[in-house]
């Protein structure tokens, strides 16, 4: 039987961003292509797979290792995996890439200003005033990729444009054809 690689678009970038928007119209679009997708977003695996953990870097990072783990599980069983998650630390981004099957690293990026501006959890809001403490890119760090594979910059891209960048890098690779 002809088998498709897994992979892992492992989005990264600032709360406010646009990874989940981005994730949503990937899944879509690779589904109709015929693979199987998974995704695996901060918001709800926060409330399942991570329930209980905090925003302290330990809990970030602990967050992040399960969420690898769970997704190099699945793409090394031929599934297309999207992942979600603000995930501010490098090493331990390089890390899943080093320690995982197929690791595409995509920077989803948009400026702290833009994100602030669309605020649209309304959490920048919290933490400028203080009611929320370590809030990525106002208190807690947020370490950008060096040499991301693929970067959207979702505040001059379309969502179609940002969809089209990644879906032609699976091309090239040849993760969408038949192995
Ligand atoms: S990560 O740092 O562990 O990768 P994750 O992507 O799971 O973060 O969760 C980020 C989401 O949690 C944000 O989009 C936001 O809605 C919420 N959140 C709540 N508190 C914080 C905080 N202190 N820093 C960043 N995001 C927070």
């Amino acid at each position: 039987m002809e088998k498709k690689r897994g992979f892992i678009l492992w989005l990264t970038g600032l709360s406010g961003a646009g990874k989940s928007t981005l994730s949503h119209g990937l899944e879509s679009v690779l589904k109709e292509r015929g693979i199987s997708v998974e995704v695996l977003d901060g918001d709800i695996v926060r409330t399942n797979l991570s329930q209980g953990l905090s925003f302290s870097k330990e809990d970030r990072d602990t967050n992040v290792y399960r969420v690898g783990f769970v997704a190099n599980l699945l793409s090394r069983n031929q599934v297309g995996v999207i992942v979600s998650l603000i995930s501010p630390y490098r090493d331990v981004r390089n890390k899943l890439r080093e320690t995982t099957t197929n690791f595409i690293e995509v920077y989803v990026n948009a400026s702290l200003e833009v994100c602030e501006a669309r605020d649209v959890k309304g959490l920048y809001l919290k933490a400028r005033s203080g009611e929320i403490k370590g809030f990525t890119g106002i208190d807690d760090p947020y370490e950008e990729p060096m040499n991301p594979d693929i970067v959207c910059y979702t505040s001059v891209e379309t969502i179609e444009e940002s969809i089209a960048k990644v879906i032609g890098f699976l091309t090239e690779q040849n993760y969408l054809t038949d192995a």
